[in-house]
């Protein structure tokens, strides 16, 4: 069974302003045709915005809906806090996983968009997820900024790590931890891995990091978002001119890895990473 990852859901009340400043700041590029394919009366229709985010990985921008459990009459509601989304080509089988763990789901069926096969849970912290199944061949869009991980930071790094390995699916890379830099943060991190390479970090949280190292922004409190970018210093640029402060960490947790961390508009924590060549 396969399960990438495919896409990162923002639910917001600033729609606008979101994607102005992931279209216009940060560099990822809208995609009409999603839209185009959309369902609008299952009980949500509002603005939503699909950017490209490299291979078959998106990031989507939504209108909140904090009433599209009752509307739907599902206990899940993916558009509160927004989600990380997977796609599988057995959602059967995986359903069957999630059933053998007892862990709940909402079967939202095809749902939102035509073709598009969804249930909705929680992980072990709470983390919205959605798991997809569509048929049809993965995209391989070429992009400056690609999504690359998403941070989890935890006190619960085992059950976590459980989840997203051995109920998801995703493999685990322990050699990741042999390029780790131990500074400011020693905290046990874990590296989940698709076959894109896309990632789940799961990290010990750290309340205190910015306290330690100095920084504005905290990456290991509510966790992160993070792309990988082909030209760091262009993307510093567009954030100096739009007025956007930022944490530049330099190469700081993982040998190689320049990263800087920020705020997007609606205090979501993004990080930028820019690979050296070792
Ligand atoms: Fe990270």
């Amino acid at each position: 069974m396969k399960v990438t990852l495919h896409h990162y859901n923002f639910s917001t009340n600033h729609v606008e302003e979101m994607s102005s400043f992931y279209k216009n700041v940060l560099g990822l590029e809208e995609s009409m045709e999603i839209s185009g394919e959309r369902i609008t009366d299952q009980g949500y229709a509002g603005d939503t915005r699909f950017l490209l985010a490299g291979g078959d990985y998106q990031v989507h921008i939504a209108t909140r809906d904090l009433f599209n459990g009752h509307k739907t009459g599902h206990y899940v509601n993916p558009l509160l806090t927004g989600h990380l989304a997977f796609r599988t080509d057995d959602i059967e089988e995986l359903k069957a996983r999630l059933d053998k763990h007892n862990v709940p789901y909402s079967d939202f069926g095809e749902w939102s968009i035509k073709g598009w096969y969804q249930i909705f849970l929680y992980d072990p912290d709470g983390n919205c997820l959605e798991i997809q199944q569509v048929n049809a061949e993965p995209e391989d869009h070429k992009s400056d900024i690609q999504l690359h991980h998403r941070n989890f930071s935890t006190n619960n790094v085992e059950e976590m790590t459980f989840f997203y390995r051995d109920i998801l699916g995703l493999t685990e890379s322990k050699e990741m931890n042999n390029g780790r830099i131990l500074n400011e943060y020693d905290g046990e991190t874990r590296f989940l891995i698709d076959e894109n390479g896309n990632q789940v970090h799961i990290a010990t949280r750290d309340l205190h990091n910015g306290f330690k190292t100095k920084h504005y922004v905290n990456p290991l409190l509510t966790g992160h978002v993070a792309f990988r970018v082909n030209d760091i210093e262009a993307v510093k640029k567009r954030l100096v001119e739009n007025n956007v402060a930022f944490s530049d960490m330099g190469e700081w947790s993982i040998e190689g890895w320049y990263q800087i961390f920020l705020y997007d508009p609606d205090g979501n924590v993004l990080e930028l990473q820019h690979i050296r060549e070792l």
